[in-house]
């Protein structure tokens, strides 16, 4: 069998072993606790897997598990007897039902409050659900994805996720690096979104200037692959003609790429991005005394004068 992700993209090392643990991980009933920051890829990968498994014709249902109260998540999760809360008007089957033969994606997994982490457990190892109001057991057949952004390890530490269930879901874990550790995604990232949004937008782009992209790559994206593609989509919707260009960027994101080197591949030119910040930020700690910064730096003032001329500090 061959295995496609088209809609995941990346060339990464670091994507490349996560595709590769979906390969492996996809076929068997095996639980996934799927980690790394907010707008990573957790549920696109929680969906690759679904979607390269046996249940790919059945439900994947994705629940997050942070954005309700107590008694409705566990209500949405497990289901309901008529009457067996106010505003119970019927019986309710949960999700742990309705996905039958498919997959539940338990998102933001560290949220789960602890009484509902026991119903979690049980559900993960006698393969049994107890609807609320309910004395009958049932019988669920579900495969379970989990991810969070959270460290779970720590939250087991101090008391707030138990061992137990954080060891069987953490069956097998596969963890998404941030973007900013992996920027020779981001060129290929934003030809996909580029295209993605084309005719949403009714847009015709036929590309990005290589500057462009050089300081998109030199962006911290705290938002990860999520940020990227809300800074693409901007970007698109008032830019014109069929190119992407410096002038279409928000000024907002120029500025912030001005903070940081541009990035490049070219090492003279990275040593040299290096050398302008240092030196700047050694002038700046002494008050721009250079006697006192070449002290620091430990070359001689002529040597500081000359790196200052040459790299264009101010
Ligand atoms: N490697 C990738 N290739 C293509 N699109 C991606 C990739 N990673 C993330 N995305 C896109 O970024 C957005 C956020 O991804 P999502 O899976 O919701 O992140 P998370 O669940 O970690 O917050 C989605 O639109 C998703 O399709
Ligand atoms: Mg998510």
């Amino acid at each position: 069998m061959e295995f496609y992700f088209e809609n995941i993209i990346g060339k990464s090392k670091a994507i490349r072993d996560v595709l590769e643990m979906v390969k492996k991980v996809a076929p068997t009933m095996a639980t996934v606790l799927i980690t790394g920051d907010s707008g990573t890829g957790k549920e696109l990968i929680a969906l690759g897997i679904h979607a390269h498994s046996d249940r790919k014709d059945k439900l994947f249902l994705p629940v997050n598990c942070g954005a309700l109260p107590e008694t409705l998540l566990e209500s949405l999760l497990f289901g309901h007897m008529k009457g067996s809360f106010t505003g119970a008007f019927a019986n309710q089957e949960g999700l742990f039902e309705k996905a039958r033969g498919g997959t539940i994606f338990l998102d933001e997994i560290g949220e789960i409050p602890q009484h509902l982490q026991v119903k979690l457990l049980r559900a993960l190892e006698a393969k049994e659900i107890l609807p609320i109001g309910s004395t009958t057991p049932r019988h669920i057949d579900v495969r379970v994805l989990a991810a969070t952004n959270r460290n779970l390890k720590k939250e087991v530490e101090e008391s707030r996720f138990r061992e137990d269930l954080y060891y069987r879901l953490n069956i097998m874990e596969i963890h998404i690096p941030p973007l900013c550790e992996r920027p020779e995604d981001i060129p290929l990232l934003i030809d996909h979104l580029i295209k993605k949004h084309n005719p949403e937008l009714r847009k015709n782009f036929q590309g990005i200037d290589e500057e462009v992209v050089r300081v998109l790559m030199s962006l911290p994206w705290k938002g990860n692959v999520r940020e990227l593609d809300n800074v693409i989509e901007h970007t698109m919707i008032l830019a014109e003609g069929d190119r992407i260009t410096l002038k279409d960027l928000p000024a907002s994101i120029v500025t912030s790429g001005q903070a940081t080197p541009a990035f490049t591949y070219n090492l003279k030119d990275a040593l040299r991005h290096f050398e302008k910040q240092h030196i700047t930020r050694v002038l700046d700690q002494v008050g721009q005394d250079r006697r006192e910064a070449a002290k620091l730096l430990d070359i001689s003032l002529s040597s500081l004068y000359r790196k200052i001329e040459e790299l264009e500090i101010d």
